[in-house]
C-alpha cells in the first residue's frame, strides 16, 4: 500500500467565523482528489464551528494541545476536550510555538504522547533555523527533535503520527526549500524511521513538507519520492488551497 498523500491547512492565528466558514464552504463544494487526506487546522475558538461545517471527508485538527489531563491549566485545551468536540488531530511542535513560546523537545514529545494516548493523531512539526542550516546542522536538529518523541512512543504508535518537516527559514517567507533540499531531509527522516523505529514505520509514516508551499511549487515537490504531502500556512486561507490538495491530479 503506498502512503496516502496528506495535505494539512494550518490557519494559524488567522480568520473570523465568517472567513473560516467561507473557506470551508469552498472546500466542501470543490472537487478534491479523493486519494488525498485533507485536514484543516483553524484557531481553537473555531474548531467546533469547523467540525460542524466541514464535510465528512475533511478532518479537523487543533493547532496545539496540553500534555496534562483536565485540571487547573488556565488557557490550555486537553486531549479529552478535543475528542469530546470530535476533533481527531492536533499539531504538535510547530516552530512558532517552539520559538516564540519556548516549547522544548521534551514538552513537544509529552504532548505527542498524551495526544496519542487519548486517541488523537498528531502532525508532529520539526525543522531547523537558517542559522542551523547554514552551520550544516539540519539533520542533527531534526534527529534531535525526533529522538525526543521516540523516547515516549512505542514503534506501533508512530502509525498515529504524520511528520511535518518545516524548515523555519521557509515559513511565511516565500522562500520555499528546493525540491532537492526537501527530498534530502525527507529521505534522512525516513532513514531515521527505518533505523530507530522500524521498517514498517519507514514504509508507512507520512513525511510532509511545510514552508511557503503554493499552487505554483506544490506539483514539483509532490513528485519527490519521500514527500508525502504538505502542511500549508498562508495559502491554506486562499482558494489556491484546493490546487495544493489536488497537486497530484
Ligand atoms: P507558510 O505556508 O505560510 O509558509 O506556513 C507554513 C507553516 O508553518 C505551516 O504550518
Amino acid at each position: 500500500m503506498p502512503r496516502q498523500f496528506f495535505v494539512g491547512g494550518n490557519f494559524k492565528m488567522n480568520g473570523t467565523a465568517q472567513s473560516i466558514s467561507q473557506i470551508i464552504s469552498n472546500l466542501n463544494s470543490a472537487k478534491l482528489d479523493e486519494s488525498t487526506e485533507v485536514v484543516i487546522s483553524p484557531p481553537s475558538i473555531f474548531l467546533v464551528l469547523a467540525r460542524q461545517l466541514a464535510n465528512g471527508k475533511i478532518a479537523v485538527s487543533a493547532q496545539n494541545v496540553f500534555d496534562k489531563p483536565n485540571g487547573a491549566f488556565t488557557g490550555e485545551l486537553s486531549v479529552d476536550q478535543l475528542k469530546d468536540a470530535k476533533i481527531d488531530w492536533t499539531l504538535a511542535g510547530h516552530s512558532e510555538r517552539r520559538v516564540i513560546l519556548k516549547e522544548d523537545d521534551e514538552f513537544v514529545a509529552r504532548k505527542t504522547k498524551a495526544a496519542i494516548d487519548g486517541g488523537l493523531s498528531v502532525i508532529l512539526c520539526i525543522g531547523e533555523s537558517l542559522e542551523e542550516r547554514e552551520a550544516g546542522k539540519t539533520i542533527d536538529v531534526v534527529t534531535r527533535q525526533l529522538n525526543a518523541v521516540k523516547d515516549k512512543l512505542s514503534p506501533a504508535e508512530w502509525s498515529k503520527v504524520v511528520i511535518a518537516y518545516e524548515p523555519i527559514w521557509a515559513i511565511g517567507t516565500g522562500k520555499v526549500a528546493t525540491t532537492e533540499q526537501a527530498q534530502e531531509v525527507h529521505a534522512s527522516i525516513r532513514k531515521w524511521l527505518r533505523e530507530k523505529i522500524s521498517p514498517e514505520a519507514a514504509e508507512n509514516v507520512r513525511v510532509i513538507y511545510g514552508g511557503s508551499v503554493s499552487e505554483k511549487n506544490c506539483q514539483e515537490l509532490a513528485k519527490q519520492p519521500d514527500v508525502d504531502g504538505f502542511l500549508v500556512g498562508g495559502a491554506s486561507l486562499k482558494p489556491a488551497f484546493v490546487d495544493i490538495i489536488n497537486a497530484r491530479l
